[in-house]
């Protein structure tokens, strides 16, 4: 068991990568709580998972909604070791085609959620002198993408402050690292068109898109006591695609 006793906040757990991971990390003996928005879904799924999984209603977007999912967190499990800020969003369009309202939204959740909920979570993993942080970046904050300046933005953005933490939080025992996906096998890619996906795929050396478990098992490791010398880095996950 890799994450015996130890608590972790799951954002956008409940669906796609989130979900997988949630369920991969109660297998390794975390408690989880699923913080997302989408309580039809995040609800039952965290019921089924059974009693060391607690579904909290979410907005990482809002200050005090993150600030509440945190301080359940500790009510619930009296402790916090792990947050992964998977929590995402797109709103896709060509720059001259992209309102304002559309840019901040996606910043708004990919970007200031990441902030807001480690703000509050680091603060606690102090107290304990330990912590694990996982942001989850993108193929797209490396190298960009067609109709997606809003969220490269944010992914890009997301590695800039993954670094800056890693050297602001080291001398606290705890440590920040991203996963950069590829294109994985989620409800994120049901507006990716048909053909575009087969160009993927054919471009990618793994020959397949990810699954979502390809990335759970990246922010386990990561999340996990194999990873404690590992602090800053952005790990891709991504089958190879040079995008
Ligand atoms: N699927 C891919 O190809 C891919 C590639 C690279 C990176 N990613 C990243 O992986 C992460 C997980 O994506 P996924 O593919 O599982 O997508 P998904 O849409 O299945 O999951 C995203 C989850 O985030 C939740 N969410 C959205 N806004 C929120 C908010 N304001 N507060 C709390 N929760 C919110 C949604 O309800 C959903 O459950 C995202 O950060 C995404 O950008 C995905």
């Amino acid at each position: 068991m890799k994450l015996d006793n130890k608590t972790a906040i799951i954002t956008g757990g409940a669906s796609g990568i989130g979900l997988e991971s949630a369920k991969l990390f109660i297998s390794e003996g975390a408690n989880v709580i699923i913080a997302d928005l989408n309580e039809s879904d995040g609800k039952p799924a965290a019921e089924a998972l059974g009693s060391r999984c607690r579904f909290v209603k979410t907005d990482v977007s809002d200050k005090s909604s993150a600030y509440f999912c945190v301080m359940e967190a500790l009510k619930r499990f009296g402790s916090l070791e792990i947050l992964v800020n998977n929590a995402g969003i797109t709103s896709d369009a060509s720059l001259h085609k992209m309102s304002s309202e559309q840019f901040e939204k996606v910043i708004d959740v990919n970007l200031k959620g990441v902030f807001f909920m480690t703000k509050y979570a680091a603060a606690q993993m102090a107290e304990n002198n330990y912590g694990r942080i996982i942001n989850t970046s993108s193929i797209v904050g490396l190298y960009g993408n067609f109709g997606q300046t809003n969220y490269a933005a944010s992914k890009s953005g997301v590695i800039g402050m993954t670094k800056t933490w890693a050297r602001e939080l080291g001398r606290k025992g705890i440590t920040v690292n991203a996963v950069a996906p590829g294109f994985i096998d989620t409800g994120m890619l049901n507006t990716v068109p048909a053909n575009i996906l087969d160009n993927i795929k054919q471009r990618t050396p793994l020959g397949r898109l990810g699954s979502p478990a390809d990335i759970a098992k990246a922010y386990l490791f990561l999340a996990s006591d194999d990873a404690a010398f590992i602090t800053g880095i952005t790990l891709s996950v991504d089958g190879g695609l040079v995008w």
